[in-house]
């Protein structure tokens, strides 16, 4: 175990590994240069290309009774106003969101009731708002409550039990010397990638191609062939260069939808990007979450019961039950565990997938929490974490197949400066200004899906690697090199890769921060059987090259029961003014034990990328619940505040050297979603120790400080 802070390893015999490396992105040129083409920006654009705008419905539950599209239709260059009663129909699809235009109701706000469909960009965004939709209003209810009658605990949150027990909690809390019962309030929060959900969609006889924004083209597809009755062959997606996701793009979305279906009603090409401004109703987003939670301890800090209980809401049309009470399963040695989802039918937008789903909520409920105990008890908060270490996943009893918390714990404290810390809350003042410092642990599961992928050996000495994954702005491309390199033992700039489109061998989606260990994993099989055939090769390679194929179905479902986790510490020094209430991070830093580290640039990158939004979410960002009209409030970048550099000023991630030989042919974890983890809790946790009141409802805005 050697704590590193950019681990480029020098080889042995005078070549350099390729993983491992500090490798600048293969496309970086191409994306700062403009020459990196994203879904609705292909240079081969027909010239007949058509543009679509959708229309949105203003209200939040009811019906659409009609459709007035005269006016639309009469202004110039308007082809066609698609609308519940004209739209190509569909077929089925377990994802009810994308059935859009198929029907008269109206579950949410911003549920997509027309589309417009015109010549340029601009006729189509005019004949939009000249689409006039008349409802049948409903009564809503659009606002999460705790005590809700309705609320429900599911039989799963997202595949997750929805409820738990170990031994007899409320008995063990009751029994507990030392006791803390808190709770704490996280408000629906937003992806906001860089760019829209996006397609470009073009029928040429009976064959679907798609360039879609998203986090994997072959779910698109998957989507695509069951709505419009196709043959997967007969579908092309591409997901070449992605503009951020945030989960937002891990599940198709209702615009690649109209867009094909606007391209097959008029017969053109047609380009779909989605406002800003109607993206927050139908893309997903982060259920506000409610959580309660209850700790009991013995005096020298040693957890006896944990109870969490966390309430999320759901949409009328499906069920998607944020898993925001998970990680105490995972977490602490303690003998009483009890941890509950509870879930409200609302008539809002359906809540999806957000950057550390589960674990992002949950983590800073627990952490938040175990910081008010390690207060009660008068104990360093980081003592408090080291002594209720599991020797086993709590809740499973299964070994991890590595566990390196405490040693980030130590070795965050070690850089932070902890040491020096004084314990007393609400002491340091500097004028107006008082300082803090706070802690956090942070955790992600590591997952791995099947893929498949070819490598060539072409007769010039190069190698091609193909492979669908996606690269939504991770790496993930530069990754896959450096493993084809290692795997070949070649340098890295004889491999070419291609990524990113329906038509290389199948590839998981971008997501559960699975991607480079799931395709990795087919990289190097393919690679490492290319190698083996070259072996047994005499003579000159034949002009089409050799080519070896990999599908790792078998051995990715063939692994060994373990706990396989990621763990992380992170640290935050806060400045909060006592006049205007605003609260600043003076300085951020993570310490991660993700296995092993593939690329030192692109997963430190990673792991500030994470931070930055965890900063988000602990200090600018939310969304609003409109009780009047449903919906959000904010629907663009100037109300919803993503942190900007200004709010970021000194940050810094680092890793421990993590051997882990139960997890893929890298013996690699996931780096994309742990960042945000520990941060929103450590952040917290320090504007308790500067101020000292503790705040239990994010995002820490100047109005709740003062
Ligand atoms: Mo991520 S929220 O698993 O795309």
């Amino acid at each position: 175990m050697r704590p590193t802070a950019t681990s480029t390893a020098a080889g042995a015999v005078g070549r350099k590994p390729a993983l491992g490396a500090a490798t600048e992105r293969l496309e970086g040129r191409d994306k700062v240069t403009g020459t990196a083409r994203y879904a609705t920006e292909q240079p081969h654009t027909a010239p007949d290309c058509a543009y679509a705008w959708p229309v949105p419905a203003t209200v939040a539950a009811g019906r659409v009774t009609a459709v007035d599209a005269s006016a639309a239709l009469a202004l110039p260059g308007t082809l066609a106003v698609l609308t519940p009663d004209n739209a190509p129909r569909v077929g089925e699809s377990d994802d009810p969101i994308l059935r859009v235009l198929q029907d008269h109701e109206v579950p949410h706000r911003g549920w997509f009731v027309a589309l417009a469909v015109a010549d340029t960009l601009e006729n189509a965004r005019a004949a939009a708002a000249a689409v006039t939709v008349s409802y049948e209003v409903r009564p809503h209810d659009a606002v999460l409550r705790e005590d809700h009658p309705d609320a429900y605990v599911p039989e799963t949150a997202n595949g997750h039990p929805g409820r738990r027990e170990r031994g007899d909690a409320r008995e063990a809390f009751a029994a507990a010397p030392v006791r803390v019962e808190t709770s704490y309030t996280i408000p629906p929060l937003h992806n906001h990638p860089m760019e829209p959900h996006a397609s470009y969609a073009r029928w040429d006889g009976d064959h679907l191609t798609v360039y879609d924004s998203s986090q994997g083209a072959h779910p698109v597809r998957t989507a695509l062939a069951g709505l419009f009755g196709l043959e997967p062959g007969r579908i092309t997606v591409v997901s070449e260069h992605v503009g951020g996701g945030f989960g937002s793009k891990g599940t198709p979305r209702p615009h690649v939808v109209l867009a094909a279906m606007a391209a097959r009603h008029t017969g053109r090409p047609v380009k779909l990007a989605l406002p800003r401004g109607q993206m927050a109703h139908v893309v997903g987003y982060r259920s506000p979450t409610l959580h309660r939670l209850r700790l009991g301890a013995e005096r020298d800090g040693t957890l006896t019961s944990v109870e969490h209980e966390m309430t999320a809401q759901t949409s009328r049309i499906k069920e998607f039950v944020e898993h925001g009470a998970v990680a105490a399963r995972v977490m602490y040695a303690v003998p009483h565990s009890l941890t509950t989802h509870r879930a409200v039918r609302l008539d809002v937008p359906s809540p999806s997938w957000m950057r550390a789903p589960g674990e992002a909520p949950s983590m800073y409920a627990l952490e938040s929490a175990m910081d008010e105990l390690a207060t009660e008890l008068g104990m360093d908060p980081i003592e408090l974490r080291l002594r209720n270490e599991p020797a086993t996943e709590p809740d499973s009893g299964l070994p991890f197949s590595s566990r390196h918390l405490a040693e980030c714990l130590r070795e965050g404290a070690r850089r932070f400066g902890w040491h020096q810390r004084d314990p007393r809350p609400g002491v340091r003042r500097e004028g107006d200004v008082l300082t803090g410092t706070g802690v956090a642990a942070a955790t992600y599961p590591v997952m791995c899906d099947p893929a498949s992928a070819s490598a060539t050996a072409r007769p010039d000495g190069t190698f091609l690697v193909r492979i669908d994954a996606t690269d939504i702005g991770t790496g993930a491309r530069t990754v896959l090199a450096q493993i084809a390199a290692d795997a070949l033992g070649v340098p890295l700039d004889s491999v070419a890769i291609e990524i990113g489109s329906t038509r290389l061998p199948y590839g998981p989606l971008a997501g559960g921060s699975a991607g480079t260990a799931s395709w990795g994993w087919a990289v190097h099989e393919a690679c490492t059987a290319l190698t083996r055939r070259l072996a047994d090769h005499h003579g000159p390679l034949p002009g089409e090259g050799l080519t070896a194929e990999s599908d790792t179905t078998e051995a990715a479902e063939a692994t060994p029961p373990f706990a396989r986790h990621a763990f992380g510490a992170s640290f935050a020094e806060v400045r909060v003014d006592t006049v205007s209430g605003e609260v600043r991070v003076r300085r951020m830093l993570g310490v991660y034990a993700a296995g092993r580290i593939l690329n030192a640039r692109t997963a430190r990158s990673q792991f500030i990328g994470g931070m930055t939004m965890g900063l988000g979410m602990a200090l600018t960002e939310h969304s609003t619940s409109d009780a009047a009209h449903g919906g959000f409030a904010e629907r663009d970048l100037a109300s919803y505040h993503v942190p900007v550099n200004a709010d970021v000023p000194e940050i810094d991630a680092h890793w421990v050297d993590e051997v882990d030989t139960h997890l893929n042919p890298m013996g690699s974890k996931g780096i994309g979603e742990i960042g945000i983890v520990g941060t929103p809790a450590a952040i917290g946790n320090a504007v308790h120790h500067a101020i000292g009141v503790r705040l239990r409802e994010l995002p820490l805005t100047p109005d709740k400080v003062l």
